[in-house]
């Protein structure tokens, strides 16, 4: 068999090869800033919020004005209700359920009450983004409260985005600086170009299947450990270490049996995940208010030695995972919290697959046998 890592024109994991063109986002290799149609993710965590990323992602670059904006939000929390009957079925899961799985559910119903399922114009397009986008929130945080052993609350229509999550999950309005902090994690996992679960959104899209479709197949791929299922993960790896000082020789231990730390690393960046800081903040300032400072302890002490010993920074998970754990929500719902953010982003990217669409049909190396006569089975 060939070295397949020497075949002309192929490289594994598809590692460097420009699969598509997009507009929506990029690395910005001066600082490795993260832009969302140029604009910079750490301005927009500082000033702007999760809807107003939303509306940027969706509509092509477009910054809202303070009209578009309240519009666009208005629209939002009018769609947060989730028919009875699809909540109703959600939460009598087994309760082992994966939360993921249930997300992926979730969006396969959405799609049998959804009258624009099958209309793949760009005005239905964008009218089930936001469908989906105010919707997923609610059944999570329904999943959440029957998981609890409490009655699901009815979305609150006059929250933000992330506000109202946290109202729907306490059944009380959330304080100001965590409604923030959740805020920005959602603004830094929006969008990330052709990652896996978008990448999987395009090549749905690219048959011309449905929108509900294309985000169903993206949540699959992102709940997957080496992609978003990597920040609960972090946290469950931060809960078994449990003291700051057992941090050292617990990872030194991995790394000699050279296990993955998940929550470092990157396929894109190379010196440093510009989202980690952001989030990183976020979660230290929840962590001065309550007092619970462990986490963040521990986690320095990991970043010094995946630094000093292998060059591997924390990607966006490893904060993420424990601002939300500072928020109080249960660890399973990390990942599904990536969806509640990236639909933002998947949806931008199935609308512009659409706008100059191609099926995306790549070929294969062969090796496999070559032509042979079959024979029969009295015969082997
Ligand atoms: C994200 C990730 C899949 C990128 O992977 P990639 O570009 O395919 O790089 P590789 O997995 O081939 O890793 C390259 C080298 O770095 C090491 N490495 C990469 N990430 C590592 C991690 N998190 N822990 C320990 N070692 C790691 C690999 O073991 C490999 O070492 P080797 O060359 O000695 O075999 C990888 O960094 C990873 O698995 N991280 C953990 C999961 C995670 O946090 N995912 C979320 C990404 S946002």
């Amino acid at each position: 068999m060939p070295n397949n890592k020497t075949l002309p024109n192929y490289a594994p994991g598809l590692e460097g090869v420009i699969a598509g063109v997009s507009a929506i986002s990029k690395v910005d290799p001066a600082g490795d800033e993260l832009l969302y149609y140029g604009y910079k993710v750490s301005q927009l965590c500082e000033r702007s919020s999760f809807e107003e990323v939303c509306y940027l992602l969706l509509n092509e670059g477009r910054l809202p004005d303070k009209k578009d904006l309240e519009n666009f939000r208005g629209k939002m929390s009018s769609e947060r209700n989730v028919p009875a009957e699809i909540t109703d079925y959600l939460c009598k899961m087994p309760k082992e359920a994966h939360y993921m799985d249930i997300l992926r559910s979730a969006v396969s119903l959405f799609a049998h009450f959804d009258k624009q399922t099958e209309d793949n114009s760009k005005a239905a397009e964008l009218a089930k983004s936001i469908r989906l986008l105010a919707k997923v929130p609610t059944v999570l945080a329904a999943r959440v409260r029957v998981l609890r052993g409490n009655k699901p609350v009815s979305p609150h229509q006059s929250l933000g985005h992330a506000a109202n999550f946290l109202y729907m999950v306490n059944g009380e309005e959330p304080a100001p600086d965590f409604a923030k902090a959740l805020d920005v994690s959602l603004i830094c996992y929006a969008e990330h170009g052709f990652n896996a679960s978008t990448f999987t959104a395009r090549v749905a899209a690219s048959t011309l299947t449905d929108m509900h479709s294309s985000i169903v197949g993206a949540i699959g791929a992102l709940k997957g450990p080496l992609h978003g299922g990597a920040n609960e993960k972090a946290m469950y790896m931060l809960r078994e270490i449990g003291d700051p000082a057992k941090a050292e020789k617990y990872i030194r231990d991995k790394l000699a049996k050279k296990e993955k730390i998940m929550g470092f690393g990157h396929r894109v960046y190379k010196k440093k995940d510009s989202r980690a800081p952001i989030v990183k903040k976020y979660a230290l300032k929840l962590a001065e208010k309550s007092g619970e400072k462990k986490w963040h302890e521990m986690s320095d002490i990991i970043e010094r030695v995946l630094m000093a010993e292998k060059k591997l920074f924390p990607n966006v998970d490893f904060p993420a995972a424990v601002l939300y754990y500072l928020l109080g929500l249960p660890i399973e719902v990390d990942t599904p919290l990536f969806v509640v953010s990236r639909i933002s982003g998947w949806c931008a990217h199935v609308m512009e697959q659409r706008a100059d669409n191609k099926l995306i049909r790549p070929d294969q190396h062969y090796t496999g046998p070559e032509a042979r006569e079959y024979i029969s089975i009295d015969k082997r």
